[in-house]
């Protein structure tokens, strides 16, 4: 997975965070957007003529994943959502630092208003990109706002995939993992009229939670962990971790007449649930009806993508243009 983190070098400081950000499951979900991308570009391919490609990313929270889009379409536009305003002002001012301004824009707006299906209805989003919240919140809602995500920690995605139905848009690229039902992110996304392209998925130690969210999660039906010794070796050779589970992200695109697809929520379902009865060894032999990566990655290699993400000062390479 770390060998995928090259793309991020570009996001150094002075490109800023918000709060509550994680770089696993953004670098995942930058994978997954790359794919939807090509998909979608493919698709709409009409030689210099073509109108720009139109991107919504939901909880945008920095902008990461739609700006490096934008990097990769050079006449791309972006329309960022986030709830937290200071979330708006840091993704605003990365837009500016890789010379983008012009063809990015980002509102603060909370993906339950009706001022957020407005600002999407009008920006006609052929690609929607969402890497939101997905910690199940315990029923005492100790979580702040911006981290749960309802008690099945799939609140978030399922709000995505509503705004589809009036949006249509060609291609998702979504982020979710293994301890938020997994399978019902798959299935509400076909029943939406979507298939699952491409699957990304790595393998990662718990994120040092209180031992009550990890008691929390084995209680939850459809939440999957593994807890193998030789799993956490694998992630965390430092004994730090009391579980391992899974991050996904997946592009999918918008079914044609005809086009059926065998099953993907219940393969996806198969690949969590004997990851939590075996662990990751039965990764080498999981399969679906779409491309599948699979990777690990341990503590040494979340450090390593701190240091690209946060560590260098002195980066000249910013600006796109
Ligand atoms: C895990 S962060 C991910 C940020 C970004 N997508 C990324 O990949 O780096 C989740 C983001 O969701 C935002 N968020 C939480 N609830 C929201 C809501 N109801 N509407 C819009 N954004 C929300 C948070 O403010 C936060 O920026």
């Amino acid at each position: 997975m770390l060998e995928e983190a090259r793309r991020l070098e570009r996001f150094s400081p002075p490109f800023a965070f918000s709060a509550f950000f994680s770089p696993e499951d953004t670098l995942l979900c930058v994978l997954a957007a790359e794919s939807a991308l090509g998909h979608l570009a493919a698709s709409v391919a009409g030689g210099d003529g073509r109108e720009p490609i139109r991107v919504a990313e939901l909880t945008s929270g920095s902008g990461l994943v739609g700006l490096h889009l934008l990097g990769l379409d050079l006449s791309a536009r972006l329309l960022g959502l986030d709830i937290d305003k200071e979330a708006t002002r840091v993704s605003t001012r990365n837009a500016r630092l890789l010379g983008v301004s012009s063809r990015a824009e980002f509102v603060q707006s909370d993906l339950w208003s009706d001022g957020a299906g407005e600002l999407l209805a009008s920006a006609m989003p052929q690609l929607m990109v969402c890497n939101p919240p997905y910690i199940p919140e315990p029923p005492d809602g100790a979580m702040e706002i911006e981290a749960g995500a309802g008690p099945n920690g799939t609140a978030h995605l399922l709000r995505a995939l509503e705004l589809t139905d009036a949006l249509q848009p060609e291609s998702l690229a979504l982020s979710w993992c293994s301890v938020s039902a997994p399978g019902a992110i798959v299935r509400d996304a076909e029943r939406k009229g979507y298939r699952l392209d491409t699957l990304y998925l790595t393998v990662i130690a718990d994120g040092e939670y209180s031992g009550s969210v990890h008691k929390y999660l084995r209680g939850l039906p459809h939440a999957y962990i593994s807890e193998q010794p030789d799993t956490i070796a694998a992630v965390a050779p430092d004994e730090s971790a009391s579980f391992a589970y899974l991050l996904f992200a997946g592009a999918f695109s918008r079914r044609k007449n005809g086009d059926v697809q065998a099953g993907a929520a219940g393969h996806v379902e198969r690949i969590c649930s004997d990851f939590a009865r075996a662990g990751v060894t039965t990764l080498a032999t999981a399969t679906g009806p779409f491309a599948l990566h699979c990777s690990i990655l341990n503590r040494w290699d979340e450090l390593q993508l701190r240091i690209i993400l946060h560590g260098s000062v002195t980066n000249q390479q910013l600006p796109y243009a």
